[in-house]
């Protein structure tokens, strides 16, 4: 008799104890996963400012070099104000991404995402013999967080671009809708993409832009902005994907639903 209620006592504590255990271990989970979502946004935001920090120190450097030409002064003074201002709103935008939370969404012309993109990148594509293509319907809109869109869109155009140095190519932008998405395709005509690495470009960290496997001319690569595309694309409810010949070049697709889920039939 004693030993079965011993041995309840007993199997109660050791109860008692595992809960705690429990206890302790969930809210340990919950500190890992607050610092995994901060080192995910760090990563993101660092990496989105460099996108932006690259293309104007370059042409800063090239208005000291021509201290006389005031035009090119006030351009770059121009790039400067408008991409810091974007700085702060990449900033916000990627811990409201990183965090999961639902950005406000905006009614947006697409054909301004796609000139957003191109101007903040204050790159001369003709001077890597590269012809830009671009085919957007004036009239095409979409509900989407617009900095975050052109985000993804200057990601993919300074992929096409690496791919395509150093001997040139074609940039095709083009945007078209149906019912309930729309679709923006970005394509190149570069080295494109070897097959067995097809399924790991939109994975975090992978890149082939490092040591001796870096395309020449391109710039070296830490391999998280198509997984940035990603997160971006599935957090508007959209999908993202990619086709690609060695050699022939690659087709990146972004389709976004037109309307919100409830609205959705
Ligand atoms: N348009 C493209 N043509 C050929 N390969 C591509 C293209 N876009 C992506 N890739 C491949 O996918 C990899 C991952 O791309 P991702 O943009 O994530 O990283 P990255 O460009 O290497 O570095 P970064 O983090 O600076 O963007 C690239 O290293 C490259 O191998
Ligand atoms: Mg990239």
């Amino acid at each position: 008799m004693t030993s079965i209620i011993e041995k309840r006592l007993s199997l109660h504590q050791r109860l008692a104890e595992q809960e705690e255990e429990n206890r302790a271990l969930k809210s340990q989970n919950t500190q890992l996963q607050a610092l995994a979502t901060l080192g995910s946004a760090t990563c993101m935001i660092a990496h989105e400012i460099n996108n932006l920090l690259t293309p104007l120190t370059t042409y800063a450097a090239l208005a000291v070099q021509n201290p006389n030409d005031l035009e090119l002064a006030k351009k770059v003074l121009d790039k400067t104000v408008r991409n810091c201002q974007r700085a702060s709103k990449i900033m916000q935008s990627m811990l409201a991404v990183a965090n999961g939370q639902n950005h406000q969404k905006q009614d947006a012309c697409v054909r301004s995402l796609v000139e957003e993109a191109f101007t903040c990148l204050c790159r001369d594509f003709a001077k890597d013999g590269i012809t830009v293509q671009t085919n957007v319907p004036e009239d095409l809109r979409v509900l989407c967080v617009p900095v975050q869109i052109e985000q993804v869109l200057m990601n993919l155009i300074l992929n096409a671009r690496d791919a395509m140095l150093p001997g040139g190519g074609i940039l095709n932008v083009t945007a078209a809708a149906d019912d309930e998405h729309i679709r923006i395709v970005v394509s190149d005509t570069g080295r494109g993409i070897e097959p067995e690495h097809l399924a790991n470009v939109f994975r975090p960290f992978f890149t082939t832009k490092t040591g001796k496997d870096r395309p020449a001319g391109s710039n070296s690569g830490s391999g998280v902005g198509l997984a940035f595309c990603r997160r971006i694309v599935d957090a508007h409810g959209g999908e993202i994907g990619v086709t690609s010949k060695p050699g022939k070049g690659s087709t990146f697709t972004i389709q976004l639903p037109l309307k919100p889920p409830h609205e959705r039939p």
